[in-house]
Parts: structure tokens; sequence; C-alpha cells
């Protein structure tokens, strides 16, 4: 498209760039495709039923509040309910509600974090692959990024210290890394106890702020859970985001952030200028779906409807993968990252792919430094079951005539 005003656009503005893998979301809306692409829930798990119940009451008995502004901090009681639920299920000790702000979903906490933490050149350091919605809310405050490799379990952390040394020796500032500690997207590895608690003790040697993005650690299918590194750290180093996008529903846009109470409250004023509150309609039906204990009940649900869809799509790419490809075997969350023999270019397949009628997503994206050609994010979530099976064999069809 013609950007005829480009020239009165702000120098931040030549790093916000459209996304390959936003635009491919597009396909997904027809029905004919199988779509391993998008990082979206199954529509069958929305919970409709209740959420008719409490917007009715909620809309009688709370207008006053649900219609009005909200404070930017959030709705006291879900900070209440959610600092509560952050003691007891996930064992973040001292945690209370001026620890938390509400922000509309995720991506407004990593643009926040954004926003307050970075000076354009400060060093922020990202797995290789990562989320790349992160990478992109970084980017537009010029953080000078760099990669760490990402293995079977989680982000190096040698590496991790050999980069933060090496900025620091060249006069830069390390201000920030970005994690993903469970089910990681789009790999679906989960980072070890060890490598937590080892990338704690780097923050404070090298004084840098760790942000955890966790949207899936509440769905784990398998395995035993992790403590977060925000229930591990013990000098306030974490910033710590949790959606509700995935464990509950997008549309939503919900997620909380939880953090030192000083840099919470900057967030919070800075919140002010973007925004002013959160969604506070949004914010009543959460806060009511929590405490009618609807939430545990949801994700137990979610847990079991996942994990099957989870071992079918494993299951279908060990009956029609050649032999010549790996994958991950996630404990949770929505990924498979397949790694492809050298030589193919998974962008390429895609195009041969979408004349086949299945998508996902090319890795490369992922990839800050460009790597990751012969890679692919296959989301087991999305598609019904019964096309799991069709859309992995002519997937793994295509594949054997090219290996
Ligand atoms: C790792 C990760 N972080 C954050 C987000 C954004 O989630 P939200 O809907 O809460 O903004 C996503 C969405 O796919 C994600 O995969």
């Amino acid at each position: 498209m013609d950007e005829r005003f480009s020239h009165l656009y702000a120098g931040r503005a030549r790093e916000i760039k459209a996304s390959i893998i936003r635009e491919l979301l597009k396909m997904l809306l027809n029905p004919d495709i199988i779509s391993f692409a998008g990082g979206w829930p199954d529509v069958e798990t929305f919970p409709s039923d209740e959420m008719i119940e409490i917007a009715t009451d909620v809309f009688r008995n709370k207008a006053g509040s649900a219609f009005q502004y909200g404070t930017s901090e959030g709705l006291a009681e879900l900070r209440e309910a959610l600092a509560a639920r952050a003691r007891e299920r996930e064992g973040i000790k001292g945690i209370d509600p001026d620890n938390i702000l509400i922000a509309s979903g995720s991506q407004q906490a990593m643009e926040l974090a954004g926003r307050l933490l970075i000076d354009a050149g400060d060093v922020l350091l990202v797995g290789l692959p990562t989320y790349f919605g992160a990478t992109g809310a970084f980017k537009i405050y010029r953080a000078h990024l760099d990669g760490v490799p990402v293995d079977g379990d989680g982000m190096q952390m040698d590496v991790l210290e050999e980069k933060v040394r090496h900025h620091q020796a060249a006069g830069r500032r390390v201000k920030m890394v970005y994690v993903q500690t469970n089910f990681h997207n789009p790999m679906g590895v989960t980072l070890t106890l060890e490598r937590r608690k080892r990338l704690l003790e780097l923050a404070e040697t090298y004084d840098f702020i760790v942000m955890e993005d966790n949207p899936y650690g509440d769905l784990r299918y398998s395995g035993e859970p992790i403590p977060s590194l925000m229930a591990l750290d013990s000098n306030d180093r974490v910033i710590y985001a949790c959606s509700f996008s995935k464990i509950l529903c997008p549309g939503i846009r919900l997620a909380w952030v939880a953090g030192e109470s000083a840099l919470i409250r900057k967030m919070v004023v800075t919140k002010q200028f973007v925004d002013l509150c959160t969604n506070t309609i949004s914010q009543h039906l959460l806060s009511e779906f929590i405490h009618r204990g609807y939430l545990d009940k949801r994700i137990e649900l979610n847990i079991r409807h996942y994990r099957a869809k989870r071992d079918l799509m494993l299951e279908m790419l060990d009956k029609y993968f050649p032999s010549e490809l790996i994958w991950t075997r996630p404990q949770g969350g929505f990924f498979i990252f397949v790694t492809l023999p050298e030589h193919l270019d998974a962008g390429a397949l895609l195009k041969e792919a979408i004349g086949k009628e299945v998508v996902f997503v090319a890795g490369q994206p992922f990839f800050l430094d460009g790597s990751g050609r012969n890679t692919m994010r296959l989301s087991f979530t999305g598609a019904p079951a019964d096309r799991i099976e069709e859309g992995i064999r002519r997937l793994g069809e295509l594949i054997k005539s090219k290996v």
C-alpha cells in the first residue's frame, strides 16, 4: 500500500512491521482449510453458558461499576482474588493486590514493560526462537535485541551469561531478559528448575530485570509443575505476565502483571496515559467467573480437552511424518515445533501446503537472526480433532515427496 504520509511518521514507526503470521491467520476464516497455524484456543472450550449467567447478574446488579471507568491498576476484587490464587496455587509468597496490575492482554504487559524500561540502545535478551509479539513490542522502543538459543530445556543460561558479559564489556546496558518459562511459543519446551534458579542468580549478579511470560502455564498435560521464576525470586527481579487468553478466552482481553510494588505502581501510571483503564465489563465478568469457582473447573476441562488433542497430533506425526524430521513433545500449552532437514524451506513448503488446504506457521519469523528456515510450528489446539489426522497426513505426504 502506498504510504502517503510516511514522511510524517515518527522514526520509531520504521520498527512497526506487519507480521506474516497475522496475515496468515486471516485464512482461519476459511472453513475448508485445516489450520495448525494460529495460537488460538479451540472455540469448543469457550464458556458461553457460565458467561450468560454471569453477564445477566453483573448487568443487573453491578451496572454502575461495570459500565463505568475503573482504576488503572484494575478492579480491586479481581486483584485480591488473583493475589490469593497466586499465593495458594503458585506458592508466590507475600504477593498482594499492590503487586498486581490488570492489563488488556499480556501483549499490553509487554508494551508497558517496554515503555517503562527501555531506552534506545538498551540490550534486551530474548530466546532464539521466541514469540514475535514480544520482540515487536520491544522493537518500537528501539531496544538492542539479541537472541539466546533455546533447546529442549529452555533458554541456555551459559550462552545468556556470555552475551550479558559481552554487551556490558562493550559499554551497553543490559536491561531485561524476556523469557517464556512454560510450554514456550513456538517450541513447546519448558525451562528447567536448574536454569530458572540460574537465571535469577544472573539477574542479581548483572543487575537486570526478568520478564516472565506465562500464558500457557496452567495448561499442563503431563509431567510435574515447576515453580515460576516469580515464585522462586527473592529479590523482586521478576515482572510476571499471566494471560487469560489461553485458559479462558482471548476475546476477554485480560491478563495480570505482577512485580515489585513500586515498579507496578509506575507501570500503572504509565498505563493511565495509554488507555486509562482496562475494560471494566470484562474485569467484572472474570472476577465473578473466579469467585463462582468456574475458572478452576474450566482449566481442568481444558487440560483434558487439549491433552487428547496433543496426544492425537503426536500419534499422527509418528504415523505420517518421515523419520528424518524431529519434533518436540510438549508437556503442555499449544505448540509442537518441527525441524525439517536442512535443505528444506518451511516457507516454500507452506505455499504448497496452502494448495492442499492445510496451514502451519513457518518458524523463521520467531528467530531474530533470520535462522530457522527449516522449522515449523504446529498448533494442536484450534483444528477440530477429527481433522487433525487428515491435516497431518497431507503435510506428511508433501514432506515425504521432498526428503
Ligand atoms: C507467549 C505469548 N505471550 C503473549 C501472548 C499474547 O497474549 P494475550 O492474548 O494475553 O495478549 C501470546 C499469544 O499468542 C503468546 O503466545
